[in-house]
């Protein structure tokens, strides 16, 4: 008997069976052999919201969530946030290595000569409706690129495969950027070559009448800090919609547009946004405890609080913190953080918060910083999509290059009724239709 193994006695049957264990997991198809009959479907996991189930192997993010630790291809969150650029740390996720100098700069040149939109996009993107939201702009407009580059449906081809990635890194700070003036009725604001990622994404965002636009550059390292935490998370909601999708052999644009799809929800990427709001409506410092009280008596939840894979302090949100500070240096004090820290200091002393191990996550404090740059609170979970493209896009290609992977398709446990007689509908009542 292999030493990493596992027995189990089907009390059943009485049969006992050895399954290996690897990794601190059994597969999940060994189980199917443990029938109590030769008709038997054999036996199945049952793991709603995937709580205890690997779906991978990956080697590009690792998280322990016990001990606050995130590591992108085992570089240390807080070390590529101080020495790298977004861009740097992009293709460390992607490539696997941080590049050399000549490598960061071909990337970098790469990346910058993708961001114009084609024109048919930007036509495409002013037909939206003066208040559409951001979000749902961008991920109709990433699907949309399909339309443009009907090619990218060539994925086994490496090369093609990486043109798109280039694009779509590239293309996704213009599209956010025209989502947000097209709202405002601003023309859109072509890219400018001469500057960096983020700078140039300001450069989108806000340039007006002046001849260059220049950024603070304070305010734009922070933005390429803030994309480099959110560059990728594991197996997160969005990682997976993207695996599950891709497994499909869907093209990358489409793939990318259903990410963006899972992210845009509250519970997801659109919790930085929702936790502005809830910083509105409780209004002032003195408000808090009430506010507490009421999401203990289960009226809601506290957004920016809680995750499903940190039970401790969410590395990212430590550097948010630290990034805050140098922001509000420049912009003044947003007075939302005032609100914001009390109800950390309440909750993380608080019996409720401290016993499921809620701690702020990284979209806590995100909201507040972007604020304080100037975004509207509609654009915030735009802002998570642009860097978490990289994270998506090297799950994708890892997941297309897994021998192991098929086409994503879990099982189900049927809880509907056995077969039925049909009755036509001249003889239907409503008393029939419920038995
Ligand atoms: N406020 C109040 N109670 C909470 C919260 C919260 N934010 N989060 C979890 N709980 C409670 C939950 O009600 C449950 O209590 P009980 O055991 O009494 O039923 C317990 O804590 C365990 O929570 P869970 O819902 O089983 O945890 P989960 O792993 O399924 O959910 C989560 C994780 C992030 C969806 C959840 O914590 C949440 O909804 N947080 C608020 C939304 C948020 O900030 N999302 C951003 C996540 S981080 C970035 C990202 O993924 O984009």
């Amino acid at each position: 008997m292999a030493q990493q193994s596992l027995t189990i006695t089907d009390n059943r049957t009485n049969q006992t069976y050895t399954l290996p264990v690897e990794n601190g997991t059994i597969r999940a198809m060994d189980l199917r052999q443990i029938k109590t009959s030769p008709e038997d479907f054999g036996l199945m996991t049952y793991d709603p919201a995937f709580m205890n189930t690997a779906s991978c192997r990956s080697s590009i993010t690792f998280i322990d969530g016990d001990r606050g630790i995130l590591r992108y291809r085992g570089y240390p969150i807080e070390v590529l946030a101080e020495h790298c650029t977004y861009l740097e740390v992009a293709y460390l996720l992607l490539f696997g290595d941080l590049p050399t100098e000549q490598e960061l700069k071909n990337w970098v040149h790469e990346i910058t000569h993708h961001t114009m939109l084609h024109e048919s996009t930007r036509h495409f993107m002013q037909q939206f409706r003066y208040n559409a939201h951001p979000m749902a702009m961008l991920i109709s407009t990433v699907a949309a690129l399909s339309t443009v580059y009907p090619e990218s449906k060539d994925i086994f081809n490496p090369d093609n495969r990486l043109l798109q990635i280039k694009r779509l890194i590239a293309k996704l700070p213009s599209i956010t950027a025209l989502a947000y003036r097209h709202s405002l009725g601003f023309p859109y604001v072509y890219p400018d070559n001469d500057l960096n990622y983020t700078e140039n994404f300001m450069n989108m965002l806000w340039k007006m009448v002046e001849p260059k636009y220049v950024a603070t550059p304070v305010l734009a390292r922070a933005l390429d800090i803030l994309f480099i935490l959110h560059a990728d998370h594991e197996q997160n909601c969005s990682a997976n919609t993207m695996r599950c999708v891709g497994s499909a052999h869907t093209d990358p644009y489409l793939t990318t547009a259903a990410a963006a799809g899972a992210l845009a929800g509250p519970l997801h990427g659109g919790a930085n946004e929702e936790v502005l709001k809830m910083l509105d409506e409780i209004g002032s410092k003195q408000n808090v405890p009430a506010y507490i009280k009421k999401i203990k008596e289960g009226h809601g939840k506290l957004m920016g609080f809680g995750h499903r894979v940190y039970k401790n302090y969410d590395p990212r949100a430590k550097i948010i913190k630290w990034t805050a500070e140098q922001v509000f240096e420049v912009t003044g004090r947003n007075p939302k953080l005032d609100i914001a820290l009390e109800l950390e200091r309440i909750a993380l002393e608080d019996d409720y918060f401290v016993k499921r191990k809620l701690y702020p996550n990284v979209d806590f404090y995100s909201g507040i910083i972007y604020q304080a740059m100037g975004f509207k609170p509609e654009m915030f979970t735009a802002l998570f999509a642009i860097p978490r493209a990289a994270g998506w896009l090297a799950q994708w290609q890892e997941m297309l290059n897994d021998t192991e992977q098929k086409i994503a398709r879990p099982r189900q446990v049927w809880t509907g009724r056995e077969v039925r007689p049909f009755v036509p509908i001249t003889k239907r009542s409503l008393d029939m239709a419920r038995t």
